[in-house]
């Protein structure tokens, strides 16, 4: 949700910081702060907007060996200077970044105003600053401890006292924070992509860990004083791939890297012999994975399309009974976790708060859950009780693509597994792998129509509404495709199931309101045709994704849009590529932050 980052060391704190906090931008960028310690003391500077706001008012020469930083995704009080982090006491002996939500703050607010405390801003983390400074007296780590006794929430955080150069205290509780080990110098971050342009030794944090650091040291503890004895991991990101490689944009790199990402996240995992997946990291026995007579997947947002199109699989080819759950659905809802139910925790950044929560609901009730996370030592990841990486490589644009079909793609080699476990014969094995190989080049293929998806998109960025439908197995892909639009362009679209328009949605078309069609020559072709001429019929504008040759789609759509033919469990990932495209082409069209579109985040880490 929103991106921290501290630094002690020999450099000028506050390059290193700025340059950290543009890795992170990606995590939220209503507004950024830093706070540097030098001979004056705590020197802060915060502002509206971008990094390049932040940038302008931060002078070239500022000294400074250690700091902090912030970039907020605001969940508490509007974006204004005032309330962008560091936040500060009132004497600026204390300063601090967070990311996360206080829920308690109002009653500590009270407490601290009766204690004169004035504040400055309208956050939720402010009182941190505030407290701590309450319980300082010459020991930092004991007054953030002190200080985070009385929270009640989640936060990733950094902390810094004037009178205690070159030291920074870090802690976790439901957001992320990483420690960068480099030579004479220390980062800490709310993940790797601030620190490995220094370093490739990184440690994780875990819920209720706190961190003491200076330039050389580190020392790890709970929120006591028991030290923690902590691994230090091989950061396996490259940097290059936090570039954009020569792209316009990240989100156009990552959909071109399809082609690659998805022979990614199966290379390794087939075993050709015996027609099935091999998958290291489950945990679990063949006998236990025999036991499974249900799956449930919980996620959130494209992961929760992703999920769905694996559930058709799940049932179709290993006919396990599978559904999907939005995991903030169902955290409260007191699910019933019986025993031989599954649970799959799907999330890219393997930070999102609602499905780590769930999570965690569903262990505390005894449930097994595996992790299907792109982010390697994620939270999610580390706290399931195993998983499967999707290995798509680092995902920097807000709206997900690469990751989608990685997550599909590793679902499939799950569901692949459980199936030649039970009904799946050798062949139907052998087929299913021959199918999921062709992908890359399918993917290929689908790229070099980006021109035609181009124009396409300058014909129709400019309506209003648009609608998005597909049947069966890519049902969930238009649900897919109009959360794309919808986050990128700001265009209002919604996904329904083609055959749902009938019972209502249809009283919204006209000739102002586009409909983009999932119709693969598959067995509901003839169904989806049949709600093609339904919306015709009411002079409805239809644009058509449908098979290579398919003449008579053409004839009924105002706009057809081709993709090869496949097997009908993989048009998921073929119709996925053009609708990212067109979402994509929209929003240049209209001039929209591709990237980075108002107010979104990459990693969803609070409630
Ligand atoms: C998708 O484009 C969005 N960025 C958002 O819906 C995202 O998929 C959702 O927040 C879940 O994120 P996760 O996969 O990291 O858990």
């Amino acid at each position: 949700m929103c991106g921290i980052v501290g630094y002690s060391g020999f450099r000028q704190a506050s390059s290193v910081l700025i340059a950290g906090l543009k890795r992170l931008e990606y995590r939220g960028y209503d507004s950024s702060g830093i706070s540097v310690l030098n001979t004056q003391g705590l020197v802060t500077f915060k502002k509206t907007g971008k990094i390049i706001n932040l940038q302008q008012i931060v002078p070239k020469d500022l000294q400074g060996l250690s700091g902090i930083g912030h970039t907020r995704w605001a969940t508490h009080g509007g974006v204004t200077d005032r309330n962008a982090h560091p936040h500060n006491d009132g004497k600026n002996s204390i300063s601090i970044v967070h990311n996360g939500i206080i829920e308690n703050y109002i009653s500590l607010k009270e407490m601290l105003k009766a204690d004169g405390v004035v504040f400055k801003s309208e956050t939720d983390s402010e009182v941190l600053a505030h407290l701590v400074a309450k319980f300082y007296e010459d020991d930092l780590e004991k007054a953030v401890k002190k200080a985070l006794t009385l929270v009640k929430g989640t936060y990733g955080i950094i902390c810094m006292h004037r009178d205690k150069p070159g030291i920074l205290v870090g802690a976790r509780n439901g957001s992320p924070l990483v420690l960068g080990i480099g030579e004479k110098e220390m980062f800490l971050a709310s993940d790797v992509s601030a620190v490995i342009g220094y370093t490739k030794q990184g440690i994780y944090l875990v819920d209720r860990e706190v961190i003491i650091v200076d330039e050389n040291n580190y020392r790890s503890t709970d929120l006591g004083y028991q030290e923690l004895d902590k691994k230090v991991e091989h950061i396996s990101w490259e940097l290059e791939e936090l570039e954009k490689g020569g792209y316009p944009h990240f989100m156009l790199k990552e959909i071109f890297e399809q082609v690659d990402s998805i022979p990614r996240a199966y290379s390794g995992r087939i075993d050709e012999d015996l027609a099935t997946a091999k998958l290291g990291g489950l945990n679990m026995t063949n006998r236990e994975l025999l036991d499974v007579e249900r799956i449930k997947i919980i996620a959130a947002g494209t992961s929760f399309h992703a999920g769905w199109v694996a559930c058709y699989l799940m049932e179709s080819m290993a006919r396990i009974p599978c559904s999907i759950e939005l995991a903030s659905e169902l955290r409260y809802r007191n699910p019933i976790v019986e025993k031989n139910t599954l649970y799959l925790a799907l999330s890219q950044s393997g930070e999102t708060a609602d499905t780590l929560y769930a999570l965690r609901e569903i262990q505390r009730k005894g449930g097994r859950v595996l992790g299907i996370c792109n982010v390697v030592g994620s939270t999610i990841a580390r706290e399931s009780d195993g998983g499967v990486y999707i290995h798509s490589g680092p995902e920097i644009a807000v709206a997900s693509t690469k990751a989608f079909t990685s997550q599909i793609t590793a679902l499939y080699l799950f569901t692949l597994l459980l199936a030649r476990m039970r009904s799946l014969s050798w062949e139907e094995g052998t087929t299913f792998i021959n199918n999921l190989k062709k992908l890359p080049e399918m993917m290929q293929s689908l790229l070099e129509t980006k021109d035609q998806i181009a124009a396409l998109a300058k014909k129709y960025a400019h309506y209003q509404d648009f609608l998005f439908l597909g049947r069966g197995i890519n049902y969930p892909g238009a649900l897919e495709g109009a959360l794309k639009l919808k986050e990128i362009s700001y265009i209002h679209a919604e996904g329904f199931s083609a055959a749902e328009i009938k019972h209502g949605p249809i009283a919204l078309i006209n000739e102002e309101t586009p409909s983009f069609f999932l119709v693969p020559d598959d067995g509901l072709k003839s169904k989806v045709i049949s709600n093609m001429k339904e919306i015709k019929a009411r002079k409805g504008l239809v644009i058509a994704l449908a098979v290579e040759g398919d003449e008579e789609v053409a004839e009924i759509a105002d706009d057809v849009l081709y993709v090869p033919r496949t097997h009908d469990f993989f048009y998921p990932f073929l119709m996925a590529l053009p609708q990212q495209l067109f979402a994509y082409y929209c929003a240049l069209e209209l001039e929209r932050d591709v990237d980075q579109p108002r107010n979104l985040a990459k990693s969803v880490t609070v409630e």
